[in-house]
């Protein structure tokens, strides 16, 4: 997983002939999961067109400072708002006067003033410009000031002349833009998550099941995506989108939901159990639908226990992190704290579902985080807050040995 997933980037680009690389430097950020805004000076949209970056960014051109539309919509304070990092790709060295002089009398040269991100630049001018004393001089106080200057490259150029120049290649200013976000809390793992109630049949059009929503292991799945992590969602029936960027496997009973698990256990890093598995089943599914009886007649259902699958991923994958749940309605850490210990996980996250503002179908959740070394009581979230927190407390547990 890129670290640039849902990172915020604007590509200012300006008048040079380096500016047609900026298309695939748009749709590279675009793969690796960036959001991208392109800003483009009057003199780039002589080398290539708005329309063109528009399409492979999915998102309007910001072209102009005082455009009342578009400071009706993402204005200029707000689009230095919304960046992480700031490329300024190709840079002319006009552009590099501009700035090293702090003009604000265009949108990028705004911009760069009211921004708190990182400002990259890729510097591309014929080889004579870039080492003329004014642009070198422009250079120094850019870089004095925390621009980051990512080349020029030396070849052969445009107009014919050979030296340094050449704006870089785009797969270098990614990585140049990469190289601006943390190593995430689970780069190379991969996180095993179960989500979403189980259904079991009774006949083919009815079945037990559970209020849960799938809402608590959707919002974990999206925050260990988005902490680097190789993601599997393990799901049950729910009303939700799949998230993005995210192995999905739908399942209906808990049996499917095991032998899931069990498929992809091998290669878990960690194991979270956020669903809610139907602790019966009925013994015989009826394979046709169940008649109405006379109306002193009831109906008995006998039902068998449906394995336990966070136990069984204990046993039979130990060497991943487990962590489950416990929903409880009444005292909640002493039930949680027997969990821990009859399934052999490393945590326990226990909720209150009696309380219906929290734990099943609601967006917020509060929760106490039981481990072997005491317990955490966190407050009320929403269930992505929440999940944020609770990767970073998973992501926290020791290795195992
Ligand atoms: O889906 P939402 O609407 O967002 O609601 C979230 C939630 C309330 C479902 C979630 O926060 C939660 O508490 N999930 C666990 C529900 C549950 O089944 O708890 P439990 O105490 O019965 O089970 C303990 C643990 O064992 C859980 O991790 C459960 O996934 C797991 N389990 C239970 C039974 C079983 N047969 N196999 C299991 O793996």
């Amino acid at each position: 997983m890129s670290r640039l997933h849902n990172k915020h980037i604007i590509l200012a680009i300006t008048g040079g002939i380096a500016a047609y690389k900026s298309a695939e430097l748009v749709r590279l950020l675009i793969k690796a999961g960036a959001q991208v805004q392109v800003v483009m000076t009057s003199g780039a949209t002589e080398f290539i067109t708005p329309l063109t970056l528009q399409a492979l960014s999915g998102n309007p051109v910001h072209q102009h400072l005082l455009n009342p539309q578009a400071e009706a919509g993402m204005g200029h304070i707000q689009l230095a708002r919304w960046a992480d990092v700031l490329l300024i790709a190709p840079a002319s060295a006009n552009v590099m006067a501009r700035l090293a002089q702090g003009q604000a009398d265009d949108l990028l040269t705004t911009l760069c003033l009211a921004t708190h991100a990182p400002i990259l630049m890729a510097p591309a001018m014929n080889q004579a410009m870039w080492h003329d004393l004014a642009t070198q001089d422009n250079l120094k106080t850019l870089l004095a000031r925390g621009f980051q200057v990512h080349g020029p490259a030396d070849g052969e150029q445009a107009c014919g002349d050979i030296g340094a120049g050449r704006m870089l290649e785009p797969n270098a200013l990614v990585s140049a833009i990469n190289e601006q976000f943390e190593q995430s809390l689970l780069s190379g793992k991969t996180v095993v998550i179960t989500a979403g109630p189980t259904r079991e049949a009774i006949d083919p059009v009815r079945y037990l099941s559970n209020h849960s929503s799938g809402k608590m292991g959707y919002a974990l799945a999206c925050s260990a995506r988005d902490q680097g992590a190789k993601v599997i969602l393990i799901s049950g029936p729910t009303h939700l989108q799949p998230p993005e960027d995210v192995t999905f496997i739908a399942i209906e009973s808990a049996q499917d939901m095991l032998e899931a698990s069990l498929n992809v256990g091998a290669v878990a890093d960690y194991f979270i159990a956020a669903a809610a598995v139907a602790d019966y089943r009925p013994i015989m599914a009826s394979e046709q639908k169940l008649k109405k009886r006379d109306a002193d007649h009831g109906l008995t259902l006998e039902l068998t226990q449906n394995p336990d699958i966070l136990a069984t991923m204990v046993q039979q994958h130990s060497h991943a992190i487990h962590v489950g749940f416990a929903a409880e309605t009444e005292a909640l850490i002493r039930h949680g704290q027997n969990k821990l210990e009859r399934k052999g996980v490393q945590m326990i996250i226990a909720n209150d579902v009696s309380n219906t503002h929290i734990g099943f179908n609601s967006d917020d959740n509060q929760v106490s985080l039981i481990t072997a070394s005491g317990v955490e009581n966190l407050p009320l979230l929403s269930k992505q807050q929440l999940a944020n927190q609770l990767i970073l407390a998973i992501s926290n547990i020791p290795n195992k040995a």
